[in-house]
């Protein structure tokens, strides 16, 4: 019998790919489109939806012919950048504004007024989050009220994540998005599987904009036959991070990654208890197949990749990503330097949209090699402060599983490790999101029975352990929290 394949299609915040795999989880091809990133005003990040969904749409084209066909192709999986709010006709299924980018912090006035009036409680008993303009509902809010067809449109006008958008266009027309994007919105509380009519009306967000809530495998939709040469079956949904725990493999309650991708993303298995954070630390639903959930306790980072990315296009200090590891293996320390990266206000357990970054310590003998080393450590130190804040939570981490593509840096792995005091694990495939996504539309179409067959597919991995002397980890922490208390009070 000829094999079918999977095919993947993977939406991040820069790019968008589609990488076709077999059942035994080896890639069988990759194509990939940059995406343009707009930045109209300080702190406003926009993407079009148009030039995503044909991005999206070309790669796929590319990959079902490098398969054989549509009939190759046993099913799709869509993973995605969450919180991203797209805004279309749904008669004529265009977008009529830009994208609202999960980093865009436009509406931080209507987050502090909302925080100020006392709604937080609520919002974070009930939904897992907390209010910042991360989150998808105040920029539905914002579209409402700052672009003119938006109201016009009536129950005309859809709003949705990228999955949402992208299933939208795929089906020709099914408005769906699937449990753990809906739990990124604030419009859902955590253990409902609708809308939540006081969460919309706080939000100020109608319910007829948004889509049908659906599992994250199973029979989703079929593609249009125009698009692919066939109605291949859309079997899984599951945004980025979610699709990452999964592809690690992180199954048992306390199992837990971090995501070093745009930014890096921390989530740890909850199992089927409601994760209740006190140390502003995410609930979030981490899987729903056949109804049933599992939760995932979140940190979330703003600002990783997207550093490196700076230092090489804003600063050209590096030709390549890669050249990171390098210079900070040649430049044996930071020279008291520390950099605190709020390129795009500070995530988790920070929270505050209106931080900025800084460089503090430097000297006349500071090196812009140690500036690089700084960008560098900040990683780390960010991890740390989020294992503290999780162990507070109840969820202390016995190691740390790595993915994403800024992950195969080796200096930046064993550095998680010296400064966690942990074995962090990385598998030799670093693109877990992916390989998630691939599982849940291989169970979702039937090649696999469960999630324990599934992780088959999973490459070996790579064990780092801490080697650091414990003095040196306290002199980097505590220099590192010294800079962030002179910066954010
Ligand atoms: O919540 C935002 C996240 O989904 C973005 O992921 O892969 O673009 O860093 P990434």
């Amino acid at each position: 019998m000829t094999e079918r394949l999977i095919l993947v299609l993977d939406e991040g915040t820069t790019s968008t790919r589609a990488i076709l795999y077999a059942p035994d989880g080896t890639r069988r091809g990759v194509a990939q489109r940059e995406l343009t990133q707009h930045y109209p005003r300080p702190g406003r990040v926009e993407h079009d939806a148009d030039e995503i969904w044909r991005a999206t749409l070309a790669c796929a084209v590319e990959m079902v012919a490098a398969a054989g066909g549509a009939d190759r192709i046993a099913a799709i999986g869509i993973t995605n950048q969450r919180e991203t709010v797209v805004a279309w006709d749904k008669r004529t299924g265009e977008p009529i504004t830009r994208a609202i980018v999960w980093q865009d912090r436009r509406t931080a006035d209507q987050c502090r007024a909302l925080v100020k009036a006392g709604h937080e409680p609520l919002v974070q008993t009930r939904t897992g989050l907390v209010i910042d303009p991360y989150f998808s509902a105040t920029k539905m809010h914002w579209i409402l009220d700052n672009i003119p067809e938006a109201r016009a449109l009536g129950d005309a006008l859809a709003f949705g994540t990228i999955e949402s958008w992208l299933v939208w266009k795929l089906t020709g027309g099914a408005h769906l998005t699937d449990a753990s994007n809906a739990s990124r919105t604030q419009l859902m509380a955590l253990e409902d599987r609708d809308w939540d009519d006081e969460l919309c009306a706080l939000m100020g967000v109608p319910r007829a904009h948004l889509p049908e809530i659906v599992d994250m495998t199973g029979d989703i939709g079929r593609c249009d036959r125009a698009l692919l040469g066939g109605a291949i079956p859309i079997c899984g949904l599951a945004g980025d991070q979610q699709a990452a725990t999964i592809g690690q493999g992180c199954f048992a309650v306390g199992d837990t990654k971090a995501t070093f991708g745009t930014g890096a993303f921390v989530l740890t298995n909850m199992g089927a208890q409601l994760p209740r954070s006190q140390h502003r630390l995410l609930g979030t639903v981490l899987l729903q197949l056949g109804g049933k959930r599992t939760y995932a306790l979140e940190g979330s980072v703003f600002v990783a990749g997207s550093l490196v990315k700076w230092l090489r296009d804003q600063l050209g200090w590096i030709d390549r990503a890669a050249d990171t590891e390098a210079i900070a293996r040649a430049t044996p320390d930071n020279g008291g330097v520390y950099l605190l990266p709020a390129l795009a206000g500070l995530g988790a357990p920070h929270w505050r949209p209106d931080a900025t970054g800084a460089i503090v310590g430097l000297t006349l003998g500071t090196t812009r090699d140690q500036i690089v080393r700084a960008a560098m450590e900040s990683l780390a130190h960010q991890c740390r402060d989020l294992m503290e804040a999780f162990a507070a939570d109840g969820a202390a981490w016995q190691s740390l599983r790595i993915d994403g593509g800024m992950s195969a840096n080796d200096w930046m792995a064993q550095d998680l490790a010296d400064m966690l005091d942990l074995p962090v694990e990385r598998p030799a495939d670093v693109e877990t999101t992916a390989l998630g996504a691939a599982m849940l539309a291989g169970i979702g179409a039937g090649l696999f029975a469960s999630l324990q067959e599934a992780v088959a597919m999973r490459p070996a991995t790579r064990r780092f352990t801490p080697a650091l002397a414990p003095t040196d980890r306290d002199r980097r922490l505590a220099g590192w929290h010294a800079m962030l208390a002179r910066h954010l009070n």
